[in-house]
């Protein structure tokens, strides 16, 4: 085992998803649907495509949804066996989870993603771990999280996906403040959560992809409040640049789709509907006949 090996992930699925609603009234946003698999599936097989053995999730009440969708579904099994379903069942099979692979923590008050994945620190202990955010959903040839650990495993650190964004929408975002640009990884010395447009370091922004070291769940300790009053994630990553450890932006081939909001949810639904082979050619005439319609009534 390499001194940089991450083999454990925490999936922050503990927020309301209100920007859903009325549908997440009863349904945690995690669980909706892009085609026919939800957007946790999404995140889990980057997970392991980069070599995660162990998922930890921090959820809240109302999520239960998610256990009993990595765990076995007898009844719904035992009738596609008695039907010879062998295609179905083999879909089922990555919802498959090793015993004792996947584990659930709560984070009882919403006090920020920071703080989400502080209430992980036990299951993660001492050592370098991943962090999903299961909203940001990445198309990409080879999987995200396996391009950063790849590099990571050179590099050892921190290390935060990272992707251009206009300069009016990065106050939505983590920004980077810029050391040493590289090319695909680039050198940090600050970091701020949120900023005015006028106040931004650079257009840089974090996506929700990270490879931490477990002192930044040290840093968490402090429970320090800082944008929208919410104990930040960014902060103590910050913290460790303070601290003179690295921290790096990692610049990842791939789209990214904001599956946090409406708009985005639709366009990853559209290229990901595009991009099945036994979807693309129906789905692709609609769209083209929806489009001349749309324009012969303009
Ligand atoms: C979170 C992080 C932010 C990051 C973003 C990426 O914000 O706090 O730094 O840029 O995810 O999606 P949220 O979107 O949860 O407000």
């Amino acid at each position: 085992m390499t001194k940089y090996k991450v083999t454990k992930a925490v999936f922050p699925v503990a927020g309301l998803g209100t920007r859903f609603l009325p549908a997440t009234k009863s349904i945690p946003k995690e669980i909706m649907t892009l085609v026919d698999r939800p957007l946790i599936q999404y995140a889990i097989d980057e997970a392991r495509a980069a070599g995660i053995t162990e998922f930890i999730f921090v959820t809240s009440r109302g999520k239960s949804a998610l256990e009993d969708y990595f765990d076995h579904a007898p009844i719904i099994e035992a009738e596609l066996k008695a039907k010879n379903k062998k295609d179905l069942l083999e879909v089922l099979k990555a919802t498959d989870m090793e015993s004792g692979a996947i584990a659930y923590v709560r984070q009882q008050k919403a006090l920020g993603l920071g703080h989400a994945v502080w209430c992980a620190r036990r299951l993660v202990g001492d050592e370098p771990f991943a962090v999903l955010l299961p909203d940001d959903v990445i198309a990409a040839e080879k999987p995200c999280l396996q391009q950063m650990v790849e590099t990571y495993e050179e590099t050892g650190g921190n290390m935060v996906a990272a992707m251009e964004v206009s300069p009016a929408k990065a106050s939505s975002y983590g920004v980077l403040d810029i050391k040493d640009d590289m090319g695909t990884l680039v050198s940090v010395k600050g970091m701020v959560e949120k900023p005015k447009a006028e106040e931004a370091p650079s257009n840089l922004a974090v996506i929700g992809r990270y490879i931490l070291s477990p002192t930044v769940l040290d840093n968490l300790n402090r429970m320090k409040q800082g944008a929208g009053g919410e104990i930040q994630l960014t902060d103590a990553i910050a913290d460790e640049i303070t601290a003179g450890n690295p921290v790096y932006g990692f610049r990842f081939r791939g789209q990214r789709y904001d599956c946090g909001s409406k708009a985005g949810f639709l366009q990853a639904t559209v290229a990901f509907g595009l991009a099945r082979s036994d979807l693309a050619e129906e789905f692709s005439d609609y769209l083209h006949h929806m489009i001349a319609q749309q324009k012969a009534a303009q």
